[in-house]
């Protein structure tokens, strides 16, 4: 295994950039290849056998290039891989959101009551629940489908006065107040964009964990386990492609990533 071959980090759309930006803070030094199969999204309404055969083609795509691991950076397609052989037949390191999230999840809550926000399909899929169980069968976790947090990130509707995304979020947040959680899963890496409107209706009381930003840290912990640092001193490239019009997810990109993280970003066909 080459120490200085790329991360490979994939979503649906843009919403996995959360963890590029994370990454790119954690590891500057590291190359990151990114896809967003922005002609496909949302995953998060398929079904299993859909996100699963896409998901493949993603994987498929990312080993093209020089990749030393690849992190899947989408709470929809990381609860598929709970369930589907996603990754068989690849040898480099992978890891999904859910087990890294679930952990940091536990470790903060204090009255044992653990919310998850993600996609329908995530939600349905109980992945984050179960990790959760696994580790403490005592917690108590509510999760709850947030289908119209998705659209409303990738429209830029994500200030925090938004009144048409407050008040979709006060109905979707309802329950997560009614069941006193204190610590609240962002299961889809389009949430952290809402978390000013998800922290003003929780209170402070309540921590918010981004799935993204747990996976770009349990990246770190992995490439120390795996003696698998870049030895380069310089900083890192980072290489973008997306499967629809660049113009596009360009604009989206900037909104993640932050003007000055913005790298090369190129359109790319998926072998189907
Ligand atoms: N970013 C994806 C996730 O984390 C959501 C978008 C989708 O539905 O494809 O679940």
């Amino acid at each position: 295994m080459n120490k200085d071959s790329a991360i490979g980090v994939f979503d649906s759309g843009v919403g996995g950039l959360t963890t590029v930006k994370e990454l790119a803070e954690l590891l500057p030094n590291e190359n990151i290849i990114y896809l967003g199969d922005t002609a496909r999204v949302p995953y998060g309404t398929r079904s299993r056998a859909t996100i699963a055969e896409y998901a493949r083609q993603d994987i498929a795509f990312l080993q093209e290039h020089d990749v030393k691991m690849i992190l899947v950076a989408c709470g929809t397609i990381s609860s598929a891989m709970m369930y589907e052989p996603i990754f068989d037949g690849v040898s480099v390191s992978h890891s999904g959101v859910v087990k890294p999230t679930a952990i940091a999840a536990y470790k903060a809550t204090k009255n044992n009551r653990i919310g998850v926000l993600g996609t329908s399909a995530t939600v349905k899929s109980k992945s984050f629940e179960n990790a959760i169980k696994a580790i403490d069968s005592d917690v108590e976790v509510t999760a709850k489908a947030c289908p119209m947090f998705v659209p409303l990130v990738e429209n830029g509707y994500t200030s925090r006065d938004c009144l048409p995304t407050k008040l979709i979020a006060e109905e979707y947040l309802e329950i997560m107040k009614k069941n006193e959680v204190d610590t609240l899963i962002l299961g889809c890496t389009h949430f952290p964009h809402l978390s000013e409107i998800i922290g003003d209706i929780m209170g402070e009381g309540v921590t918010l964990i981004s799935s993204g930003a747990e996976l770009a840290k349990f990246a770190l912990f992995e490439l120390s386990r795996l003696d698998l640092f870049s030895s380069r001193h310089e900083i890192g490239t980072r290489e973008l492609y997306c499967t629809d019009s660049v113009e596009l997810f360009t604009e989206n990109a900037a909104t993640f990533l932050g003007k000055d993280n913005m790298a090369i970003i190129n359109k790319c066909t998926l072998k189907i």
